[in-house]
């Protein structure tokens, strides 16, 4: 191969693979065992000539990456995510590295985790699950983990982004539920489905069976929400502005303050963790299904004792197909600008380079 391409991290499929080595790349794949590797274990990989570089969310790639990067000629550094709060986008221009994500593939997977982390917590399912195994089950009883029915109640989407959105159609469409969203741009697409689609047909037949239809708004704050909404699930993306948009007063002031459920799987800095548990202590009806942790790969102290959380390892976009299509997107980004190819792919599902545009607003 002509140019040298790393990854830090084996990733699933062959295809990722099959594109580098069938286009003048020679590819090597970081078989380091410990999950996180240092920045120095980044620029060993990196070494005197690199081309391009695929990377993990678990690494910072900031002035000392990237400046190591340029001096090995590399241009191009495709994270494995379609977040990107791990990488610096203004440090990357400086050393004329180009930033790719991984966005689209992995839009419906995302949001399919969250809807299961929401029905786990409606339905308490894992409490019952430890239960069972417990042997704690000696018959039936009609307050046996009684939960909540979603149908009727009002789903609340902070951040309706594609991920948002394909979770507010999935809870609007699955369980019928009315919708409140918040976002600084209109979610055209979310509010087409809505009222295009949703509401002339299953809406109208609610209507004609004599049964509540559906609503839905886009709120214009973000407190008009927490104060709607039964459940909330978090889609932002993590910068200045969304840290800890969560926090002790916002948790205060959620409609069902002690019996919400709140569904995060963004980044775990979007809420103030150790205020969660508090929250968690003292409310325990209050649910949460999380998948994003503020110290990743910890848990705030307190967190795990706490049944009414729900916590799951950032698997959000872990399906075989997403995972192999986010590898090979980030193999496609930087084979993309090392062999200066012309963007082919669909510009309204993939944003392949971050430097160009894609940037949060301001
Ligand atoms: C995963 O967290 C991602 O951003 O893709
Ligand atoms: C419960 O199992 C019922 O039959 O109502």
């Amino acid at each position: 191969g002509k140019y040298r391409v790393v990854s830090t991290k084996s990733m699933p499929g062959t295809r990722w693979i099959n594109l580098l080595i069938q286009n003048d790349c020679r590819l090597e794949i970081c078989t380091e065992k410990k999950t996180i590797l240092s920045i120095e274990d980044i620029i060993a990989l990196i070494g005197d000539k690199c081309d391009g570089v695929i990377g993990q969310l678990t690494e910072e790639w900031g002035e000392e990456l990237f400046s190591a990067l340029s001096r090995a000629g590399g241009k191009a550094f495709s994270n494995m995510a379609v977040g990107y709060n791990n990488v610096d986008v203004d440090a990357a221009n400086k050393y004329g590295v180009a930033v790719g994500n991984t966005p689209g593939v992995l839009t419906e997977t995302t949001a399919e985790l969250a809807a299961s982390l929401s029905l786990a917590a409606a339905r308490r399912i894992v409490e019952a699950d430890e239960f069972m195994r417990a042997g704690l089950y000696d018959g039936w009883l009609p307050h046996l983990f009684v939960g909540n029915l979603l149908k009727g109640q009002t789903v609340g989407v902070i951040g309706a982004g594609r991920i948002g959105s394909a979770y507010a159609r999935m809870m609007v469409e699955g369980f019928k539920m009315n919708l409140i969203y918040f976002d600084l741009y209109q979610a055209t697409r979310l509010e087409k489905f809505v009222t295009g689609m949703f509401l002339p047909t299953y809406g109208a037949f609610l209507k004609a069976s004599g049964e509540t239809p559906v609503t839905w708004k886009r709120a214009s704050s973000m407190d008009e929400v927490l104060q709607e909404a039964d459940i909330i699930s978090l889609h932002p993306v993590l910068d200045k502005t969304t840290y800890h948009l969560v926090n002790k007063e916002r948790l205060a002031k959620m409609k069902k303050a002690r019996e919400a459920i709140l569904i995060n799987c963004s980044r775990g800095p979007v809420i103030d963790e150790a205020a969660l548990v508090e929250h968690l202590k003292h409310n325990p009806m209050f649910r949460v299904g999380l998948d994003v942790f503020e110290d990743e790969p910890f848990m705030k102290p307190g967190l795990a004792e706490q049944k009414n959380a729900i916590v799951v390892p950032h698997i959000a976009s872990a399906s075989k197909w997403t995972r192999e299509g986010m590898a090979t997107l980030a193999a496609l980004n930087v084979l993309g600008k090392i062999k200066g190819y012309p963007v082919w792919f669909d510009a309204n599902r993939v944003e392949p380079f971050l430097n160009e545009n894609a940037r949060p607003p301001a």
